[in-house]
């Protein structure tokens, strides 16, 4: 290291002393924490030279959140992981107070841009404010740009915050012009997504104001993603502090709202709006369009409600979700794991046409490394309301999906899972008996359970504080039914 190093070598330089301190097993299997310390959002998620490249969130000395920077990690398959050297620190004027969220975009000469949130710190009579910064590099080392911030406050129309002025998500159209959806909260119409336009990244102009949550759906919008998806456009966003209302849950939610986009009149028409994820554990989402088409998107598998009491029993703190291919279908947005995933099947076992009734465990299927399909095939007039699974059992734990077939809801319960704090440890989601089927889909990678309803129509994530020696699997219900299940160990 040399003698002056810059605050971006040193912490380079601690990544390099404590990577050889931890260990792999610790860690999930296929999601990502981390290198050391503290991680929050996703950033800058993109594919660039043969690779996906994630960015996160990132305080690499400790295991609380800090002065931001970000970690930084690339993938060929979106599950196997490695972690490249740290690609921000705080360290100019333009952000001296936090590197906050941002993406990632390939210019037209090859190189990649980082667009993100540079906070300035408060000075002795004002609160700390937000803008834009950008750093371009080779997907290794970046150097910012000497005339950061390049969005300012003073760029927008009146009524617009520069303390909440956050999160720029930047693509490039097709006729060669950047555009970015980016968070900010108005004096009266709150969370907002305002779309602006660059030719060249550097000087920007307001286009127009995609949407706002108009107070009905909590407060500030962050981390915004705006793109098209099987002929609709899709908006989502990460509003703080929502009231519960239709399917929504209370707190920080994830919002993904469907509509049209008129690019004649730059107008979005909202359709249809609905949570993104409805687990205990999950916000911030950001996609990538992969090369062969898909729209992937990875949640940071936490919010700023449940990381307050959660467990730092591991050197670092947080993970992200899996990564999930999207669709619409019918004006639903629909998630599914990435097929990927099939690539870490092992052991595959077939439970074809069990009929269960009094709690049973089914040979071969136990443990916390898993991906497992359950039909639940009720037939008609069946006696059978109630069917109960259990996950991560042992003789004092266990973690319970419970379906109500009549009523169609399905609870998530963790209460029993091994948490000593005093907060939320159960979820409500409609899941739906349809053509005589229930479709149950559990990846289970160690301390996290992401469930997809349905074929990814409702998605239910949560870390689970478990011991890993609970590694029991039980089905059970109040009168005989008739199920499949199909379970794929994963590979370690
Ligand atoms: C969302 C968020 C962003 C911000 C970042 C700070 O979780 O609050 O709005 O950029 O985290 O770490």
């Amino acid at each position: 290291m040399s003698k002056n190093p810059t605050p971006l070598e040193r912490v380079r330089e601690f990544e390099r002393e404590q990577a050889l301190k931890l260990s792999a097993d610790e860690r999930p299997l296929f999601h990502l924490t981390p290198l050391v310390g503290w991680m929050n959002d996703p950033n800058g998620f993109c594919y660039y030279k043969g690779q996906y490249h994630l960015f996160y969130q990132y305080h690499p000395f400790s295991r609380q959140w800090g002065p931001m920077h970000w970690g930084h990690a690339v993938s060929g398959d979106l599950l196997h992981w490695t972690y490249m050297p740290c690609a921000l620190a705080p360290d100019t004027a333009a952000d001296a107070g936090g590197c906050f969220s941002g993406s990632a975009v390939e210019t037209p000469d090859g190189r990649l841009m980082l667009v993100y949130t540079g906070v300035q710190p408060a000075g002795t009579f004002r609160r700390e404010t937000q803008a834009q910064c950008i750093a371009i590099g080779d997907g290794k080392d970046f150097e910012k740009s000497l005339l950061n911030p390049v969005i300012r406050h003073c760029h927008l129309p009146e009524g617009y915050s520069e303390f909440d002025f956050r999160d720029p998500k930047v693509w490039r159209e097709a006729n060669g012009m950047y555009r970015m959806a980016v968070g900010n909260r108005h004096e009266e119409r709150s969370g907002t997504v305002l779309l602006m336009e660059s030719k060249d990244g550097l000087e920007w102009n307001y286009i127009t104001e995609i949407d706002a949550c108009r107070k009905e759906y909590g407060r500030m919008w962050e981390c915004p993603d705006f793109f098209p998806l099987d002929g609709t456009q899709v908006l989502l966003v990460s509003p703080q502090e929502m009231h519960a209302r239709e399917e929504f849950h209370a707190g920080f939610g994830t919002v993904c709202i469907l509509g049209d986009w008129n690019e004649k009149d730059c107008r979005f028409e909202r359709k249809h709006i609905q949570p993104v994820d409805h687990g205990l554990n999950f916000y911030a989402p950001q996609t990538v369009l992969a090369p062969d088409g898909r729209r992937i998107m990875i949640g940071w598998m936490d919010n700023w409600e449940t990381c307050k009491e959660a467990p730092r029993r591991h050197p670092w703190y947080a993970q992200m979700s899996a990564p999930r291919e999207l669709r619409v279908e019918k004006g639903r947005l629909m998630q599914r794991p990435v097929r990927e995933i099939e690539t870490l099947w092992q052991d595959t076992v077939l439970h074809d046409s069990v009929t269960v009734k009094e709690e049973t465990t089914l040979p071969g299927v136990q443990g916390r490394l898993m991906d497992m399909t359950v039909n639940l095939l009720p037939s008609t007039g069946s006696a059978c309301r109630r069917f109960t699974l259990h996950v991560a059992k042992d003789a004092s734990h266990y973690v319970e999906i419970r379906c109500d077939l009549a009523r169609g809801e399905l609870v998530f319960d963790r209460s029993h899972g091994g948490s000593h704090r005093d907060i939320a440890h159960t979820r409500h989601v409609k899941a739906e008996v349809r053509d005589g089927k229930l479709t149950l889909r559990l990846l289970l990678d160690k301390e996290s359970v992401e469930l997809f309803i349905n074929d990814g129509e409702r998605v239910v994530t949560s870390l689970i504080p478990t011991p890993l020696a609970a590694e029991e699997i039980t089905f059970a219900a109040d009168a005989p039914l008739l199920l499949s299940a199909e379970a794929h160990h994963l590979k370690a």
